[in-house]
């Protein structure tokens, strides 16, 4: 049990005050009675709190599930550029919300922000391996011997050994990628050295999250509690793939 002004206020859309004054004129309630006081205690998770009416969900931690677009970075903060919370209203903003690993400026797609930190740190542990997927689409064309080298392992200019990823042909310049691993720019890099500078780069899935089809660029909405536990479940499909634990390779076959 927590105090109403706390469980409200971190909502992000009320401060303590304000939350004070809507007790005061009597416009909340806890599971249908009006309540008495903001420090009245009341439970997060099952009690029905409604501020004029309106049902507030109260839940501790906040998941959304964003159709990033491209021209925003995946951060909180920026100096220089806008930021994906750009996108979100003002009390979203206000709650410590972070993307849950990151996307390149240009790339767009499946971005999930979170203010749980310890999914987030679990979800983008190596250790854990949360595989991702992305269409990729590229200057140049695709062959047969891409495919190989992306199974076998690519090295990068830097001479970075990458792990063996999917590389699934859609098209003459297309094809779906599946990553085992998330180093800086991977697939721009991984292409690079196949000889062919991607052209447009859009992530599809997260582990078990795949992107919403009805969110257009720049919408998100929150995620639902399937998907929420399905992410603390990092349910994954068992794939025999090595895996890399403290700068060593293992084979994943739990
Ligand atoms: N690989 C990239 O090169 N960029 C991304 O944003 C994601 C994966």
């Amino acid at each position: 049990m927590e105090r109403l002004d706390k469980i409200l206020s971190s909502t992000g859309r009320w401060s303590r005050r304000e939350v004070k004054e809507l007790v005061r004129a009597g416009r909340v309630t806890v599971d249908g009675v009006p309540a008495q006081s903001p420090e009245q205690k009341a439970d997060r998770a099952g009690s029905e709190i409604r501020v004029d009416g309106e049902s507030i969900s109260a839940s501790q931690y906040t998941y959304l599930m964003m159709n990033k677009p491209a021209g925003l970075v995946s951060a909180t903060e920026d100096p220089r550029e806008p930021t994906v919370l750009s996108l979100l209203p003002g009390h979203l903003r206000k709650i410590g919300l972070f993307p849950a690993g990151r996307l390149d400026k240009d790339t767009v797609g499946l971005l999930l922000l979170t203010n749980d930190g310890v999914l987030a740190h679990e979800l983008l542990a190596p250790k854990k391996h949360v595989d991702k997927t992305y269409l990729v689409r590229v200057e140049g064309r695709f062959d047969d011997a891409d495919v190989t080298a992306f199974r076998e392992g690519i090295t990068l200019a830097d001479g970075y050994a990458c792990l063996p990823a999917g590389l699934e042909l859609t098209g003459p310049d297309q094809a779906l990628v599946t990553l085992h691993e998330g180093k800086y720019h991977q697939i721009k890099r991984m292409c690079a050295a196949r000889g062919k500078p991607v052209a447009f780069l859009k992530r599809l899935t997260f582990g078990p999250l795949a992107l919403d089809g009805n969110l257009a660029p720049g919408e998100w909405r929150e995620l639902t509690e399937e998907e929420i536990e399905s992410l603390r479940q990092n349910k994954q499909k068992n794939l025999n793939i090595p895996i890399e634990i403290d700068g060593e390779r293992r084979y994943n076959i739990e």
